[in-house]
């Protein structure tokens, strides 16, 4: 077992949580994407988000992050939770739905997930604006 898969294990990271941030799931940007957000949590970490969206559905979803392993495996597990999703059916995710996806995390990183989920709607608010 790597180092890196132990220290996660060790700090109450799921397999399938290890497993995202292992493989840098949707880790990336979009070219020319449709909605595009940065956002900067309470802790100082930053994530940003990218968006294909056709006919009200997110067709594509990237994310970057400057930020700690929660906020990857978070980033990781919302953009593939909203893939294929309407906005409106994105626009009622929460934290949990993210914890649930992933199988819980460590108790000083739930607020992680909550960084993911309030950069996605701040793109898709943005994106409505626009529209
Ligand atoms: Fe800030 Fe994880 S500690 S997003």
């Amino acid at each position: 077992m790597s180092e890196v898969r132990n220290l996660l294990k060790t700090s109450g990271y799921s397999e399938r949580a290890i497993e995202y941030y292992e493989n840098h799931l949707n880790v990336g940007s979009l070219d020319n994407p449709d909605a595009q957000y940065m956002f900067t949590g309470p802790c100082g970490d930053t994530m940003e988000i990218f968006l294909k969206i056709a006919s009200g559905i997110i067709t594509d979803a990237k994310f970057q992050a400057i930020g700690c392993a929660g906020s990857f495996t978070s980033g990781s597990a919302l953009t593939k939770m909203i893939t294929n999703k309407t906005l409106q059916e994105c626009e009622k995710l929460d934290e949990n739905d993210v914890l649930n996806h992933l199988g819980g995390m460590p108790e000083q990183k739930v607020h992680c997930s909550r960084l993911a989920v309030l950069t996605l709607k701040k793109a898709i608010e943005q994106f409505k604006k626009k529209e």
